[in-house]
């Protein structure tokens, strides 16, 4: 990713081992501000506050909050308490249990004297596995976009929420293809969903869009349908927080909206995610991936700038007016018609997950 004319990440390790630095999501397109976190409180308040967001980066925090937790304390007992409180952030991204499992398992194998030491290193390698992960993401769905260029030329993808370098390491999930298609000179345009409440998508993808040059153009959440109704949309390319063994995909509200527009106007909807976004645990995704609800606050409210460059917040909900904000929906695996992953696509189902993946438990 480039952020100010440099070259780095959406996460950054400090060299001592003692910190490192994420980019202050809440500030973002408004001011570029990174945060240095030096303990796992401030790591849980990030996720919770979503300073950090997006399902990759949300793990990667985590796995380096363990690490700092280690710093303060590395029994046993402290090493479960410190995994239980980053867990209980968010509940529906799964990378955020898997990076905490993962970091608590390898720091449990060596004495606690080692711990804060090998969870740090593996909190790094969580990072650069991502990094590559996602890399991969965008060879396996250049084809996809290729194949349309070379159809018809221009190509119009349309995405939702932030599913890019500011929800992973680098690169983007549902982004990767989007920029290996622009490096490789393909003409693309990404209709960007503003992605009520939080608007990921207006704040944060155009900003990315706007940061890498790709043509892109901000549209209402309602917008979509209409689009795909008129042949304007080419392939919808969406991440996920989530998928389960059966293919149905959690994401960002909305997401499952977008793609019934898509099937019933036969526009392809493609799902891009790294292995650590698989819940092998989860049989059916619409039963069993647990959907956060955030505060009312975010619908009732929104956050801005002036004209002037004044931050500002705004009540745009009528006074009194309860507000209800569940913050992820699940798309049935029959409305995918597929996923791109780093080892490759396949079908939303068992058999298209686990012919990629037949060293999974
Ligand atoms: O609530 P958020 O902003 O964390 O939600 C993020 C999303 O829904 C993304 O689409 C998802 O995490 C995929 S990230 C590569």
């Amino acid at each position: 990713m480039r952020i100010g004319g440099e070259t780095t990440r959406s996460i950054v390790p400090g060299a001592d081992g003692a910190s490192f630095r994420v980019l202050d999501q809440t500030l973002l397109p408004w001011r570029v501000e990174w945060l240095t976190i030096r303990d796992a409180g401030a790591a849980a308040h990030a996720i919770r506050s979503m300073q950090v967001r997006g399902a990759p980066l949300i793990g990667a925090t985590a796995a380096f909050g363990l690490a700092l937790a280690l710093r303060e304390g590395a029994s046993d007992a402290a090493l479960a308490e410190a995994e239980s409180a980053l867990a209980a952030t968010r509940p529906t991204a799964v990378n955020l249990a898997w990076a905490l499992a993962r970091v608590r398992r390898a720091a449990a194998s060596v004495p606690p004297a080692d711990r804060a030491a090998r969870a740090w290193a593996e909190a790094i390698a969580i990072a650069d596995e991502d990094e590559a992960a996602c890399a991969a993401i965008g060879r396996h769905g250049l084809p996809l976009l290729s194949a349309i260029a070379a159809r018809k030329g221009r190509v119009n993808v349309l995405t939702h929420c932030n599913a890019g370098w500011l929800a992973t390491v680098d690169w983007g999930t549902a982004t990767a293809p989007i920029y290996a298609a622009h490096d490789a000179g393909l003409d693309i345009h990404v209709w960007v969903d503003e992605t009520r409440p939080r608007n990921q998508g207006g704040a944060l993808t155009a900003f990315e869009l706007g940061a890498h040059g790709v043509p892109h153009t901000v549209i209402a959440d309602n917008a979509g349908g209409h689009l795909m109704q008129r042949g304007a949309v080419d392939i919808v390319l969406v991440g996920t927080d989530r998928v389960a063994r059966n293919g149905d995909v959690a994401n960002k509200i909305g997401t499952y909206l977008k793609a019934l527009a898509a099937h019933d106007t036969g526009v392809p909807f493609w799902v891009a995610l790294p292995f650590s976004t698989i819940d092998w645990t989860v049989a059916d995704g619409l039963r069993d991936i647990p959907i956060e609800e955030r505060s009312a606050r975010e619908m009732t409210h929104v956050h801005g700038q002036a004209e002037d460059g004044t931050p500002m917040t705004l009540r745009v909900v009528a006074p009194g007016s309860p507000a209800a904000n569940p913050a992820f929906d699940v798309t049935p695996a029959r409305l995918v018609t597929g996923l791109i992953t780093e080892r490759g696509r396949c079908a939303a189902s068992e058999g298209g997950l686990r012919r990629l993946y037949p060293d999974a438990a």
